[in-house]
């Protein structure tokens, strides 16, 4: 097993959550299964700071399971709204419904039986067991496998089932069965507050004498980071439509890609004829995609059956094109040609 005994471990971070831990979060005071689960379910994808007055508010309108159990589901959703990821209030309506209907009214009190609520996993059911019963319950969330693949050197995606099935192996050795609530709070709080991933507080922290990322200097890879996605590049075909000073612009629809700009005709790809050569071409970077565009020389009566039909389309003083809205990349490319 890992280089440190878990007494040792179990000890050191007791210790710590006592003197450096959290004390005084609104979800540590008089916890109960229902007031946990709530908790749990709000932070799973929302800050601390933002959670709390949630939180208050939803524990005054839904004391109990019963109280959440017997709610309209618009009362439900209209304490939860402006939280986001609304998927969670259902489930946590689901979940109170399952409790009241199912279990008599009582939050089963093992791991398993935990699991079979609506919208509890493997964590928030080892959460509740912790919080709320004081019991073991092991637990992995972001920050316990940012402080466990550091602690541990555990190289690969954290998220992987081969890494998450290390990390949870890890949580279950260590996780003592007595003081679980204070070591529940403790494995977080190492994670929100010493071991955060941009500059963890290494000095002040523990178990920094045995950790392999700092003995090794990479704390900036470990835990090894994601792969940069790679952006695909999509072509583009645009018209430059020219009358003496003046250059043809189609108003983009409003969906999709600079909706409502100005912008040189974009080439419909069922065109037939493909002229020789683009006249220049340019790149522009979206969010999700690279687009590589090539302009061509078109004429008038040639964009009828080359765009896409019914768009408002103008022609514009080149002088002019300062005072109308155009994309950026569109304006520098139209900028180049009048240059060239
Ligand atoms: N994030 C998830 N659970 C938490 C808790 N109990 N306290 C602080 N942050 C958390």
């Amino acid at each position: 097993m890992p280089h440190i005994a878990a007494e040792e471990f179990t000890g050191r971070l007791l210790d710590w959550a006592q003197k450096q831990g959290r004390h005084d979060l609104p979800w540590q005071q008089n916890p109960t299964p229902y007031s946990v689960l709530v908790s749990e379910i709000m932070l799973q994808q929302t800050q601390v700071t933002t959670v709390v007055p949630y939180f208050h508010r939803w524990l005054h309108t839904f004391p109990t399971a019963q109280a959440l159990a017997a709610a309209h589901e618009d009362d439900v959703m209209a304490i939860w709204q402006g939280l986001g990821y609304y998927s969670r209030a259902r489930n946590l309506h689901k979940a109170a419904k399952y409790v009241v209907e199912q279990c008599d009214g009582h939050f089963p009190n093992d791991l398993k039986g935990l699991e079979a609520i609506p919208g509890v996993g493997r964590y928030t059911s080892g959460a509740v067991m912790s919080f709320a019963y004081d019991d073991y319950g092991p637990i992995v969330d972001g920050n316990v496998r940012r402080f466990f693949c550091r602690l541990f050197g555990v190289e690969g995606q954290p998220l992987s089932s081969a890494v998450s099935k290390r990390l949870w192996q890890l949580a279950e050795y260590y996780t003592p069965t007595t003081n679980n609530r204070r070591f529940a709070q403790g494995l977080l709080d190492m994670g929100a507050t010493l071991c955060t991933p941009k500059s963890p507080d290494c000095a002040r922290c523990p178990f920094a004498p045995d950790c392999v990322a700092k003995q090794q200097d990479r704390i900036n890879v470990l835990p090894t980071p994601k792969p940069k996605k790679v952006t695909p590049t999509k072509p583009g075909e645009f018209g430059w439509c020219q009358q003496g000073e003046r250059l043809l612009l189609v108003k983009r629809p409003d969906n999709g890609i600079w909706g409502g700009l100005w912008c040189l005709p974009e080439l419909n790809e069922n065109r037939i004829a493909e002229p020789a050569k683009p006249i220049g071409e340019f790149k522009h970077t979206f969010s999700h995609y690279k687009l590589a565009a090539s302009v061509y020389s078109v004429q008038e009566h040639e964009l009828e059956w080359q765009t896409e039909p019914g768009l408002e389309s103008q022609w514009f003083e080149l002088t002019r094109l300062d005072s109308i809205g155009l994309p950026k990349p569109i304006k520098t490319f139209i900028m180049a040609m009048e240059g060239s």
